[in-house]
């Protein structure tokens, strides 16, 4: 993609967006409803007057915590049908079930990012879905992928690229979204600075930056997607409102909100890099490890990489370049989260 096009994209951005097509309800099968935006984006297809069925796992959540009448609850609105997505047949019979479906709409992920389970979920079930879909009639698809995946390093982000390729050669129209940080992989300390500890920087804090967005401002983009032509066949990258901030601004403005000194604890990004060695080379004899130097891999992303449009010419990360939408922010977050208002629920990626 080009800087031109991302430019265009700033645009489109919710707010910006032309009057929405007069689409009658539509039918969508929603998989990776029981994630995080999954589960925001079911709410907001609802309450567009969509008809949502989910396909999921009868355990699902972080650890398989959800049991089938859990998610329920938490997908109230939609139908809920259960089955393993990585069998192309239970997704034809049990999840699209013979029926016509006008769109998929995709927040599935590898939970852990490790290489196997990625290509396993981000890559061949997708495929699958794909497959399972066009029977059903489907004619659009709106995928969650990841804007990191512009500057591909890890397995995972060759995996969800390797279907984004398919997508776009599919025929169906489609709308990959590439988001950028999500508010629950930056709230991780916020309670180990309520209980008084200092904040955890790799380097100086200042090596990235990104344009955080929320739950529900990526749900909703996602849903514009359904019935905005703009955002047909098109990468979009987005991030949520206002500037671009690093690690050392969200530190400094939780420290605010508890009315403390900032105190921060400097990590080099070289330890990282002697704990990826090191578990490189046990991970030779003891594959476990092996898995656990990938998510060390992982981290070390995102110590180090920005959340943040890539320009290709320059090869720096361009905020003016992010697109934005929505209006919720990630300082308002941190103020309800202090004040019990709001949860997170860390994933598996969590570093911090
Ligand atoms: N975290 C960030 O800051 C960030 C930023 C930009 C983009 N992204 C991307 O956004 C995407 C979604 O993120 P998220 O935080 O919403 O993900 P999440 O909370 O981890 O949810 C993942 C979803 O995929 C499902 N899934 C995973 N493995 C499965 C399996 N083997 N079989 C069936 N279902 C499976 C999960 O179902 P269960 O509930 O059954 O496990 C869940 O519904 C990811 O692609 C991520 O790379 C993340």
């Amino acid at each position: 993609m080009t800087l031109d096009e991302n430019h265009a994209g700033a645009h489109e951005a919710r707010g910006l967006l032309s009057a929405p097509l007069a689409r009658p309800r539509q039918r969508v099968m929603v998989l990776g409803a029981t994630g995080t935006i999954g589960r925001a984006t079911v709410h907001a297809l609802v309450r567009r007057g969509h008809d949502v069925t989910c396909f999921v796992r009868r355990r699902a959540g972080v650890g398989g915590a959800l049991a089938s009448h859990d998610s329920a609850r938490i997908l109230h609105g939609a139908t809920l049908r259960f089955g393993d997505v990585r069998d192309p047949a239970a997704l034809a019979r049990d999840g699209f079930a013979g029926e016509r479906f006008d769109a998929l709409v995709s927040c599935l992920a590898s939970r852990t990012g490790a290489p196997r389970d990625a290509w396993a979920i981000d890559h061949l079930a997708h495929m699958h879905a794909l497959a399972a879909a066009r029977q059903a009639g489907v004619s659009q698809m709106v995928l969650l992928s990841a804007i990191c995946v512009q500057k591909p390093l890890l397995a995972f982000q060759h995996a969800k690229l390797a279907f984004e390729g398919e997508l776009m050669q599919s025929g169906l129209d489609y709308s990959i979204v590439r988001p950028t940080a999500f508010f629950k992989s930056l709230s991780g300390q916020v309670e180990r600075v309520r209980r008084g500890k200092s904040f955890l920087l790799f380097g100086d804090g200042t090596l990235t930056a990104c344009k955080p967005i929320s739950d529900d401002d990526l749900a909703n983009y996602l849903a514009d997607c359904l019935d905005h032509p703009e955002l047909r066949n098109r990468v979009l990258p987005i991030g949520g409102p206002g500037e671009a901030i690093t690690p050392r601004q969200q530190g400094g403005h939780l420290f605010a909100l508890v009315d403390r000194e900032p105190k921060f604890t400097h990590v080099p990004v070289a330890l990282l890099d002697v704990i990826i060695k090191t578990l490189g080379l046990t991970g030779r004899v003891l594959p476990p490890l092996a898995a656990k130097a990938e998510l060390a891999r992982i981290g070390r992303y995102y110590a180090t990489e920005s959340m943040l449009v890539l320009n290709p010419d320059s090869g720096h990360y361009d905020a003016a370049a992010t697109p934005s939408t929505g209006t919720q922010t990630l300082f308002a977050h941190y103020a309800d989260l202090l004040q019990g208002r709001a949860a997170t629920e860390r994933g598996d990626h969590a570093v911090f």
